[in-house]
């Protein structure tokens, strides 16, 4: 029904030279994917390279962030319609890195969710609680403040085109991933959200990926989930086999369906 969708985050890493040949390493690995979508986000720099590699590939270019405004005096910022004339069609929003180290704010998050919509990208809207929140017992609110803020305003045409990722602060680069049933308990949480804010049909038709840790070695468990719409991939998303192997799985998921 959602057709899954993976993302690789792939960070501050690699040159030019090396995001050449991870694409092409991905590229010539996947050919023609079936049953799955697949974005990658490179850092901003290799953005042009990796389109050029990407050419008529049914892999599709994202970036990591960007900023709200089409243009002005923000130094060092990139703005969505250069992303776009790189072929971006996807940009992350508010990964949890962005809001720690950059302090990035959910209003900013907000401006920048419209400013990819209204350029016609799909923003990937980023929420998740920190161990200390989950250890709390804060998980459903921290969410529920991210993805209400993130989302304030918008429209249930404009819901329908975003795309959510759940990422648990705790397991981003840790190794330790949520457990299946802790994707979905969120997971599911978050959709009922999206039916409130924009329709039950609507939310039924938004992807929710899972982030934080995916491997192949836990992405069955994980994709197999009903709520969990396929994942957001960093470190794994580095390696172009650890990286096909995830979308292998997802595509399986994505072709024989979940129960
Ligand atoms: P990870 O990162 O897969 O390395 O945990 C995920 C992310 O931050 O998007």
């Amino acid at each position: 029904m959602r057709t899954p969708l993976v993302i690789g985050n792939w960070k501050m890493h690699g040159t030019v030279v090396e995001a050449r040949a991870l694409t092409t390493a991905i590229r010539d690995g996947l050919k023609r994917p079936r049953g799955v979508q697949v974005v990658v986000c490179p850092p901003f720099t290799a953005l042009a390279a990796v389109s050029e590699v990407l050419g008529g590939s049914p892999i599709q270019l994202g970036a990591q962030t960007c900023h709200h405004e089409p243009a002005g005096a923000h130094t060092g910022e990139v703005s969505v319609p250069m992303l776009a004339e790189l072929t971006c069609r996807w940009t992350l929003v508010g990964h949890s890195e962005r809001r720690k180290e950059i302090g990035e704010s959910d209003e900013v998050i907000n401006l920048k969710v419209r400013a990819v919509l209204s350029h016609g990208l799909t923003p990937v809207l980023c929420v998740g609680e920190t161990g200390d929140e989950r250890r709390q017992g804060l998980t459903f609110n921290t969410v529920e403040g991210q993805l209400r803020a993130g989302l304030a305003g918008l429209a249930g045409e404009q819901i329908a085109k975003t795309v959510l990722a759940y990422e648990p602060v705790w397991a981003i680069g840790t190794g330790a991933n949520a457990t299946p049933a802790q994707a979905a308990e969120v997971q599911g949480y978050l959709r009922g959200l999206l039916s409130e804010l924009a329709s039950k049909e609507i939310a039924q038709t938004v992807r929710i990926l899972y982030g934080g840790s995916v491997k192949a070695e836990n992405a069955d468990a994980l994709l197999a989930e009903p709520e969990v719409d396929g994942a957001l991939v960093g470190g794994a998303s580095l390696n172009a086999q650890a990286f096909i192997g995830i979308v292998r799985k997802a595509a399986r998921v994505g072709t024989a369906g979940k129960e």
